[in-house]
């Protein structure tokens, strides 16, 4: 589309709208939550079905719905209003599925893509998913949703009072809907007089590490890489959180503005088995360290698992948490051999920060950084207890095992290169890095030990080497599988334009 690459090319500064009518007419069009997360701690996600309904009647309900839409430019606005907190009112978003799209008929043209064209149950086996007769049974067994609408705001409230309406409202227009999700954000305060930080049900800080392609957003997160001290041996540049637009939005074809953009966008439901997973951590912390383990042994284990400490400390920085600011410049270059933070630690898979650069010999990092989506997930389920300062969970032996969990929901450019190759070349490959593990004769990396979906016992076997302690030897441990997919979607988040004037 004419005139929308140049935007994208660089990140934003949203500020210049105000002046620049080309940027202004991308940021309207747009809409919420793409180019910054809506941080709302409370979201409803209503999945629909257009079963039945003629294209007419489709296009009715999503211009209909379209005009309660949030766009990207009135979300960046209230949350000015609102400093620091992101809760500025309501945040409203329409997405169509290639269900979605086809219902329409001739309305609508479908995004490009196959992955986006056959829909998420149909990739099953790119996945390593569970056979969508194993999904949820309320919602997600039996029907493939035609759109999501989510409505989020700070207010539990105000979230159900929007979900009535937009129930009532749909009630008679043939519209199903299969299933609401209701996110509400687990949250934990780490330090005395700190702000509480989102965490997922496991315990751990989510969403610190993310691809920024506001300027407004750049500028504190790149002032605070440039003040972090750098691992030993950590001597390169480090890792970016600068990225360019289009790697996570691209031309909407059905778009009615000469800026009409869109963004491909995966919904998945994630159950997390806490009880599972603490336990298998202790085991784990025990094993290594043996039945006397110290709490920051046991934590340190845990960190193993997911690269970083609960409070976000990553493990190939410190062997410990830190009372201080979480940084997020640092890359494995100091650690080449997995010895202070595993290869197999789920932040070090889905963003391995230079290794793929070193494994394949690459010239520069672009396959590293190419995969990488902008995540935007909430948690689901009961939030769980905490103690009186706020900052561990009090439900010992009673974490939850069902129905709990994390609605993973992340913005790309392309489905397959990004969500699909994470998921596939990199979580679930027992051979990660297979060559700089080849190099040295040690076994394969093994599955994410988080997301990591195949099931093998062999696969879910990774090495533990604890560079942090002087003279640990290498110890072998499997760690099972406490994330279970129970549903999903592969959906588009078109422009307004397009929601309004079907
Ligand atoms: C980071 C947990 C699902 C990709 C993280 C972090 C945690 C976490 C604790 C560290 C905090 C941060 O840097 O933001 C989980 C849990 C999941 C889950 C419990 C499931 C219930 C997924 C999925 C993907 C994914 C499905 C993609 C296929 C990532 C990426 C990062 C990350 C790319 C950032 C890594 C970095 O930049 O260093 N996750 N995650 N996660 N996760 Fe997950």
């Amino acid at each position: 589309m004419p005139g929308l690459n140049p935007l994208l090319d660089a990140p934003i500064r949203w500020k210049a709208a105000a002046t620049d009518p080309d940027l202004r007419d991308l940021l309207e069009d747009l809409q919420a939550n793409i180019l910054k997360g809506h941080g709302r701690h409370h979201a409803a996600h209503l999945f629909l079905s257009f079963k039945g309904m003629t294209p007419d009647a489709v296009a009715e309900v999503v211009r209909t719905l379209g005009r309660y839409c949030t766009s990207a430019y009135a979300q960046l606005r209230t949350n000015k209003r609102y400093p620091p907190h992101l809760d500025g009112g309501p945040v409203r978003c329409l997405f169509l599925s290639a269900g979605g799209y086809t219902a329409l008929g001739g309305h609508a043209t479908m995004p490009a893509g196959a992955a986006f064209a056959a829909g998420m149950a149909a990739r099953q086996s790119i996945l390593n998913d569970p056979p969508r007769a194993a999904w949820d049974k309320v919602g997600w067994r039996d029907h493939a949703p035609d759109a999501m609408f989510l409505v989020a705001n700070a207010d539990a409230a105000a979230v159900t009072r929007d979900l009535e309406d937009v129930e009532g409202w749909l009630n008679g227009t043939g519209v199903r809907i299969l299933v609401i999700e209701r996110g509400l954000q687990q949250t934990r305060q780490f330090r005395p007089n700190a702000k509480p930080e989102g965490v997922e049900h496991f315990g751990y800080v989510d969403g610190r590490s993310q691809p920024l392609f506001l300027e407004e957003d750049l500028e504190p997160e790149e002032a605070s890489v440039a003040a972090e001290p750098r691992g030993a041996g950590d001597t390169g540049a480090p890792w970016s959180p600068r990225f360019k637009p289009s790697q996570f939005i691209v031309a909407d074809p059905n778009g009615r503005r000469s800026h009409s953009a869109g963004s491909y966008f995966v919904f998945r439901k994630l159950e997390q088995d806490v009880r599972g997973f603490n336990k298998a951590e202790d085991d784990l912390g025990k094993a290594l360290f043996g039945a006397n383990a110290t709490q920051v042994q046991l934590d340190r284990a845990g960190a193993m698992v997911v690269g970083r400490f609960e409070d976000g400390t990553p493990l190939v920085l410190h062997p410990s948490e830190q009372e201080q600011a979480v940084p997020n410049g640092f890359t494995y270059a100091g650690d080449p051999d997995g010895a202070k933070c595993p290869f197999h630690a789920h932040i070090r898979k889905t963003n391995p920060r230079g290794d793929i650069q070193r494994e394949l010999n690459l010239p520069d990092n672009t396959g590293d950084r190419k995969p990488i989506m902008a995540r935007r997930g909430i948690t689901y389920g009961a939030k769980r207890p905490m103690s009186k300062d706020g900052r561990e969970f009090d439900d010992a032996g009673r974490e939850p095992v069902h129905d709990s969990g994390l609605l993973f929901m992340a913005y790309m450019a392309d489905l397959e290169a990004q969500f699909e190759f994470t998921q596939q070349s990199w979580a679930d490959n027992p051979d990660f890095v297979g060559n700089l593990n080849a190099a040295k004769g040690r076994p394969p990396t093994g599955v994410d030990p988080v997301i990591g979906q195949t099931g093998t016992a062999s696969q879910r076997q990774h090495t533990y080497l604890d560079g942090h302690t002087q003279g640990a030897s290498p110890s072998v441990q499997s760690f099972a599988q406490f994330v279970h997919m129970k549903g999903g979607e592969y959906f588009f988040a078109p422009s307004l334009s397009f929601l309004r004037g079907v």
